[in-house]
């Protein structure tokens, strides 16, 4: 459990960054052509700030990966940390473990730092790992804010490292075949999606996995942003991909269905029409009160139906010139690319490529999260360019 400090100092750093609230054309594969030169050789010391239920997801990702170490621990509940540290591969030195963010990020041979804090925290802890001269690997959503997001992308240019955001599908085999086979299947310019992250609510906590007297980051709206950031980003992002277009006009309405059940602010459903500059439109559905849906995301285009489903893609031709192709159902892999984010953040380590995705593309789907929130609370369609 954390000492009185850190709990004082946790409810001080998400006071802060919760108040803040209130208010192109990438690869499939990435960006390795372009990326700078090779700077300094492996292995890569990389520091976890954030010792809940994802960072075992990002250990076990790390393991995998010879060329980065975890050499460094921190979360504000100490035994967190020693849990976490089992889960290290074997034979690994084990890792300095901290209750304090600065600590950690004193700490001079760590080239990098994993940020999976609660999502409020993430501005705060990537721009100060940023100023201590460490790459960042950075959990979705990058921000709450576009303002946020700016402030994350201008300390990269001061700093002169980089930043990678955790959306993982971008590195997902399965994604990543969706889409090139998407963009070869002749389907046409694609006008529309209907994409959605139906599922059930949140894992909450055990009792002891937080310090007595800070509620739940998740249930709480000013933390967490809802539905459509904590879940939508996903989905989001992998339209922003598809669709290869910067998001224009937003309006959606969100609301909270389950507060009889659980005490909590934060949005549990919701719907979001964004209109890119392309003219293609997403229509977004999201609910966390979903039992066993199985459902596909869509993308219609000019030539064809495409069906985005669990492990399949199909497309379904018609209206094309000439005869109408037969439909196509392509497997796709498995793994949403939470581990095959890893191998690709090492080469960013070595300076052979350019994070991906960075945190341009990290912003386009907060510009649309963050006109979701506004549009919902201000009953109104969102001018994305009025967000900053
Ligand atoms: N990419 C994905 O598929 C995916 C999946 C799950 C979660 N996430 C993201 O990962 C992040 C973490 O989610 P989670 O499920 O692990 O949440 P969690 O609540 O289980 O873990 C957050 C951890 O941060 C610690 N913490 C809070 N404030 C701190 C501070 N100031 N200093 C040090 N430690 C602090 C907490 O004690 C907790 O252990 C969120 O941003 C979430 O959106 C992403």
């Amino acid at each position: 459990m954390g000492s009185d400090f850190t709990r004082r100092k946790f409810m001080r750093d998400s006071l802060i960054a919760g108040a803040i609230l209130a208010a192109g054309s990438a690869a499939v594969d990435g960006q390795e052509a372009d990326a700078p030169k090779p700077s300094k050789s492996g292995p890569y010391k990389i520091g976890i700030l954030g010792c809940g239920n994802r960072s075992k997801a990002h250990i076990a990702g790390i393991n995998g990966v010879a060329e980065i170490e975890i050499a460094a621990l921190c979360d504000v509940v100490a035994h967190k940390m020693d849990q976490r540290e089992q889960l290290i591969r074997k034979g690994a030195r084990p890792p300095q473990k901290y209750t304090d963010m600065e600590k950690m990020l004193a700490q001079s041979d760590l080239d990098a730092v994993a940020v999976v804090l609660p999502n409020h925290l993430h501005k705060m802890a990537t721009i100060a790992a940023l100023q201590a001269g460490k790459h960042v690997f950075c959990e979705k959503p990058m921000a709450l804010t576009v303002a946020d997001c700016n402030e994350m992308i201008d300390a990269v240019k001061r700093s002169g490292k980089q930043l990678q955001i955790g959306t993982q599908r971008r590195h997902g085999s399965g994604f990543k075949k969706a889409v090139e086979t998407i963009r070869s299947a002749g389907v046409g310019k694609i006008l529309s999606s209907a994409v959605n992250s139906y599922r059930s609510d949140w894992r909450v906590p055990e009792a002891d996995e937080y310090p007595p007297g800070v509620p739940y980051w998740r249930l709480n709206q000013q933390q967490c942003g809802g539905v459509v950031y904590e879940m939508g980003a996903h989905i989001i992002d992998v339209n922003n991909w598809v669709f290869d277009s910067e998001p224009v006009t937003v309006v959606s309405l969100q609301g909270v269905n389950d507060s009889k059940l659980r005490a909590r602010d934060s949005t549990d459903h919701g719907g979001v029409l964004v209109r890119y500059a392309n003219d293609a439109l997403m229509n977004y559905g999201g609910n966390l009160y979903t039992h066993g849906f199985k459902g596909g995301d869509y993308f219609f285009a000019e030539n064809a139906t495409i069906t985005l489903g669990e492990g399949k893609l199909e497309i379904v031709y018609g209206n094309a010139k000439g005869a109408t192709p037969a439909p196509m159902t392509v497997d796709l892999p498995s793994g949403d690319g939470t581990s095959e984010q890893w191998p690709y953040f090492a080469k960013v380590l070595a300076g052979t490529a350019k994070a991906y995705p960075d945190g341009h593309e990290g912003r386009r789907s907060i510009q649309i999260c963050q006109g979701a929130i506004v549009s919902a609370q201000e009953k109104r369609i969102v001018n994305v360019k009025d967000l900053g």
